[in-house]
C-alpha cells in the first residue's frame, strides 16, 4: 500500500523529517526562500497534509487546489494569520500550530529588543564598528533607564505574561491591556489592567504581544504614538502591520518617542530602502524571536507530529481549530 503523501514547504530539523518518513511521503521544498504561488499551488495537490511556515498562504483557493483528500495543516509558528481557519473548519481539516514551546524564547527576544533600544545598542555598535567611536564622552549615546520604569503590555497572553514576568528583575511597574481581565495575574504580581488610552500615555516601555487580525491591523497608528511619553520605547515581536509603520517612522524621525525594537516589519523582509532603516533609534531584526536552537527543534518535532495525527486522522497535539473534533 503506498504511503499518504505530505508537502513541507520549507527545511526542518531532521528528526522531525526522519520521524514524518516514516510513515509518509515527504515532498521537501528545499530552497532557502519560499515557493512562488503558482509552485506551492502545483506542488499541494493531491497531497493528504501540509507542514507550512508563516510565509505560506494558506486560503480557500489552496485547500480547493489541494483536493478532498487534504486531511490536516500544520504550521510551524504559534501565529497562524496567513490561514484562513474559518475556511479549514467549514471543510474539517485539523490546523495545528506550535504554542508554548516558544513562549519563553520570545519573551527573551522581546527584552533584547526592548534594552537594545533602550540602550541604544545598535547604533552605538554601528558607531564602534565604523570606527566612530572616538572617546568616551558624558553626552554620548544617552538612552532610557529600565529599571523603575513602566511596562505597557498589549496582549497579556502566553507571551505578553511572561514578558511582563521578566520585569520584575527590573522593579517595573506592569500595565496590560486584553480582552480578558487577569485578576489572578493582579494578585500574584502586581500587574495592573487598564485600557489601551492608559497603556500609551502612562508607559514608558510597551511591548506588544497581541495577535493581528482585522482589529488590531495598525492598532498603533499617529493617534497613538501622539498619546505616548517623549521617552516612550516601543517593541514588537508580535505581527509587524499591528503597527502603522509610516505612523511609526514619524514618530521617530521626529523623536516624538524614543526608540523602536522591532522583530517584525510590514512588509517581511522590509524593503533594503525603507525609510525606517535610516533611523538609528530603530532596532530591527529578521522575525527571529523563536529562533533558539532548542525551540525551533521543538517547534520542528510538533508541527511533525500533528502532522502525522492528522495525516492518521488522530487529534492534533495542538489544534487552533478543535471545533472540527465536535
Ligand atoms: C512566529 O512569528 C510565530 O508565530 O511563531
Amino acid at each position: 500500500m503506498s504511503k499518504p503523501r505530505a508537502l513541507v514547504t520549507r527545511g526542518i530539523f531532521d528528526e522531525a523529517l526522519e520521524m514524518i518518513r516514516e510513515t509518509i511521503d515527504v515532498d521537501l521544498w528545499e530552497d532557502e526562500m519560499p515557493p512562488s504561488r503558482d509552485v506551492l499551488l502545483e506542488k499541494v495537490k493531491g497531497v493528504d497534509g501540509l507542514l507550512c511556515l508563516l510565509t505560506d498562504k494558506v486560503d480557500s483557493e489552496l485547500m480547493d487546489t489541494a483536493g478532498p483528500q487534504l486531511k490536516v495543516v500544520s504550521q510551524i509558528a504559534v501565529g497562524f494569520d496567513n490561514i484562513d481557519i474559518p475556511e479549514a473548519t467549514r471543510r474539517n481539516i485539523p490546523v495545528g500550530n506550535t504554542p508554548d514551546v516558544l513562549t519563553q524564547t520570545t519573551a527573551d527576544a522581546a527584552w533584547a529588543l526592548l534594552l537594545a533600544a533602550a540602550r541604544r545598542i545598535g547604533e552605538s555598535e554601528r558607531a564602534v564598528r565604523s570606527g566612530n567611536w572616538r572617546t568616551w564622552h558624558p553626552l554620548h549615546y544617552l538612552g532610557q533607564d529600565v529599571y523603575n520604569a513602566t511596562l505597557g503590555i498589549i496582549g497579556m497572553g502566553r507571551i505578553g505574561i511572561e514578558v511582563a514576568k521578566r520585569s520584575s528583575g527590573f522593579n517595573m511597574q506592569v500595565l496590560y491591556s486584553d480582552i480578558y481581565r487577569r485578576e489572578d495575574l493582579e494578585k500574584e504580581y502586581g500587574f495592573k489592567y487598564v485600557d489601551l488610552e492608559t497603556i500609551y500615555k502612562e508607559s514608558d516601555f510597551i511591548s506588544v504581544h497581541t495577535v493581528l487580525s482585522e482589529e488590531t491591523h495598525h492598532l498603533i497608528s499617529t493617534k497613538e504614538f501622539g498619546i505616548m511619553k517623549n521617552n516612550a520605547v516601543i517593541v514588537n515581536a508580535a505581527r509587524g502591520p499591528i503597527i502603522d509603520s509610516k505612523a511609526l517612522y514619524k514618530a521617530l524621525s521626529e523623536q516624538t518617542i524614543a526608540a523602536a525594537g522591532l522583530d517584525v516589519t510590514d512588509p517581511e523582509p522590509i524593503p533594503v530602502d525603507d525609510p525606517l532603516l535610516t533611523l538609528e533609534n530603530c532596532v530591527i531584526v529578521p522575525h527571529i524571536a523563536s529562533a533558539s536552537v532548542k525551540t525551533r527543534r521543538e517547534m520542528s518535532m510538533i508541527s511533525a507530529e500533528n502532522l502525522i495525527r492528522g495525516i492518521k486522522g488522530e487529534r492534533l497535539l495542538t489544534p487552533v481549530n478543535p471545533e472540527v473534533y465536535d
